[in-house]
């Protein structure tokens, strides 16, 4: 069974949206199981940047998006994205720079509250009514 799985629960009801939210939480979960397999490090960390890269693309649509709809919650979200890009880079620069070939367990707590805090309770308010 899959550690990272999109559900209803992450519905933000705009299908663009619920598409890139999809193939995020896709990308998780390839570094996920690179990482629970045992995979040579430079497998987890090329999984890395391309969950990273696809995480700046994700947030620049989104607030793309959000900025269209003249959505009123856009600069606090805009930062919000900031803090998550900011970890995330943190947390992964963390795992090049160290000599482990494991990620931490704290890598994927990270991912996992993204998903389950950003996404379900910070994206779904720009669900339209
Ligand atoms: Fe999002
Ligand atoms: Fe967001």
């Amino acid at each position: 069974m899959a550690y990272f799985v999109w559900d209803e629960d992450l519905d933000v009801g705009v299908e663009a949206m619920n598409d890139q939210h999809k193939h995020l939480i896709d990308l998780m979960e390839v570094v996920y199981e690179k990482n629970a397999a045992g995979a040579p490090r430079e497998d987890i960390l090329a999984a890395v940047d391309e969950l990273g890269n696809f995480v700046i693309e994700h947030f620049r649509d989104e607030e793309a998006m959000m900025a269209e709809q003249n959505f009123p919650g856009l600069e606090a979200h805009r930062q919000l994205h900031a803090n998550l890009l900011k970890d995330f880079t943190s947390h992964t620069e963390a795992f090049r720079n160290s000599d482990q070939n494991v990620l931490p367990e704290d890598f994927m707590a990270f991912l996992s509250l993204w998903i389950n805090t950003h996404i379900m309770a910070i994206d779904t308010k720009y669900s339209p009514e």
